[in-house]
């Protein structure tokens, strides 16, 4: 199998950061095809020995065993070509187009890794240009629009030219192992299935924490927020994976079809809710890994009035049969105190006790996404038996301990497992789509993250937390008043 894998925005921070990185490792996993042609386009002017040069050069900020050794890149680099375009001229795509017959090869890829604003110019470009043919595939990274209309208008001219079937929008999350796990935990086991609804649960936590803060994407993100950048798309799909109703096969569509109702039954926003289950919040300086840290709007390329939210905490239900009633909270941002993203389903209590109430929650499934991967079962366990005499009678008191049955998958499976961006380009090359999301999923969860982003417009401000917390004390306060706690506070 040969292909063609051209990278509109070659130069750019995801093309080093996060995919060349992750080709890189299919490359030397064996892999990646080896008949294959990575074409790097940006409008510097530069060879391909340049183009070389410079991801070369990118690498050596990889960590230690990931970094390719001058060999090993060498063999690498000889897939690695460059083009020089200006995105907005149609001779340069005449350009690109000769360039891909030279060698007519049976899969083309192209993955617009480019500023949000230049998806529809480049789409309309690539079909003008004659590129859109049934060989060819589309990557669209996130933000895709920055509200419902503009995701529309994107996935309207994508629509025009190319069939749903050969467009590959990605999120990320859906290509990490620990939530392949969730599906695998869920879809492949019989043990939760019973369980895993309201009559059981009491209330389930999606936490996507980071400690970093904004670093060089000030600009970026000062016009995109946390919402838009995290809970519109990884925190939605977590929640339809642990939501969903078991899909009938593991085809793509079958997946995207469950996922679909879960975003169709999230209750509508009312202006209620709007004041009480969303809370928006900034960071302010504060202490990060010991060290002082600056406060958000002090990050180069912000606005120091700026109003963008760097934390979201959300309440919602997911209104049908299995969920009526249960609720999910949602929690993310930036500067918070630790690295950590879990899902926590916190199981009701016992009907009738026996033992002295023991105090905190006591059933949990805590599923670790990152840095471990791995699930927790939190229960108690009788941890002595204590002869007491009361009154002259012995009595046995149990003691009950918290305890935790801990599946460490990094240890079990290996830390080193295939990474989220290098399963999902190889799953474009072999056009593999159950981890990448439907248009109709991705309108849907505009549509419902819509209602905030208005009210946002017009409110108060983002309240300010300090770096390092778990963010504005508003969202513990939220959570309260269901009578639950987020899980470092049980
Ligand atoms: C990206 C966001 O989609 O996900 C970033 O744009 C965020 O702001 C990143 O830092 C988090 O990804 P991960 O894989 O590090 O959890």
């Amino acid at each position: 199998m040969s292909f063609d894998l051209v990278l509109f925005g070659g130069t750019g921070d995801l093309a080093w950061r996060k995919l060349m990185p992750a080709l890189f490792q299919a490359f030397r996993h064996g892999s990646l095809p080896q008949d294959g042609r990575i074409v790097g386009v940006a409008r510097d002017d530069l060879s391909d020995d340049q183009y070389r040069e410079l991801i070369q050069s990118r690498f050596s900020a990889v960590e230690g065993a990931k970094r390719p050794s001058p060999e090993e890149f060498k063999k690498f680099a000889s897939m690695l070509h460059y083009l020089r375009m200006d995105l907005s001229k149609p001779d340069d795509y005449a350009k690109l187009a000769d360039l891909l017959k030279q060698r007519d090869a049976s899969t083309v890829v192209m993955y617009v890794a480019t500023a949000p604003a230049l998806f529809t110019q480049v789409v309309e470009q690539i079909a003008a240009a004659g590129l859109n043919g049934p060989k060819t595939r589309i990557v669209l990274e996130k933000p895709l629009g920055h509200d419902l209309a503009s995701n529309r208008a994107i996935n309207a001219a994508v629509g025009k030219v190319l069939e749903e079937k050969q467009v590959f929008r990605i999120d990320h999350y859906l290509g990490k192992p620990s939530v392949q796990n969730l599906f695998a935990m869920r879809f492949g086991n019989a043990l939760f299935e019973p369980i895993w609804r309201r009559e059981h649960i009491a209330n389930i936590q999606i936490t996507i924490a980071e400690d970093l803060g904004v670093e060089k994407r000030g600009a970026f993100y000062d016009q995109t927020g946390a919402l838009r950048d995290m809970v519109q798309n990884h925190a939605l799909q977590l929640l339809c994976a642990i939501g969903m109703e078991p899909p009938i096969n593991s085809h793509a569509d079958a997946i995207r079809d469950e996922k679909l109702k879960v975003l169709r039954a999230l209750k509508p926003w009312t202006p209620e809710s709007l004041s009480l289950h969303a809370i928006r919040g900034q960071y302010t300086a504060g202490t990060a890994y010991g060290e002082r840290v600056q406060g958000y709007r002090d990050e180069p390329g912000v606005d120091p009035d700026s109003r963008t939210e760097t934390f979201v905490a959300l309440r919602t239900e997911i209104a049908n049969w299995r969920w009526a009633g249960v609720p999910f909270y949602i929690r993310t941002g930036k500067r918070l105190a630790s690295r950590d993203a879990r899902i926590e389903v916190n199981f009701r209590p016992t009907p009738h006790a026996i033992y002295r109430a023991p105090t905190g929650n006591v059933n949990k499934l805590v599923i670790n996404l990152q840095p471990k991967d791995g699930l927790e079962l939190h229960m108690l366990a009788q941890a002595q038996d204590n002869r007491q005499r009361t009154n002259g009678n012995q009595s046995a008191a149990a003691q009950l301990a918290p305890v935790q049955l801990d599946l460490d998958f990094d240890k079990r499976f290996g830390a080193e497992r295939v990474g989220a961006y290098e399963r999902l380009l190889l799953d474009v090359i072999d056009g593999r789509l159950n981890l990448f999301v439907r248009s109709d999923e991705q309108e849907e969860a505009w549509r419902w993250v819509e209602p905030l982003i208005d009210s946002w417009e017009s409110d108060g401000g983002p309240r300010p937390y300090a770096a390092g917390t778990w963010g504005p004390s508003a969202s513990s306060a939220m959570i309260a008043r269901d009578g639950f706690a987020w899980g470092e506070e049980q």
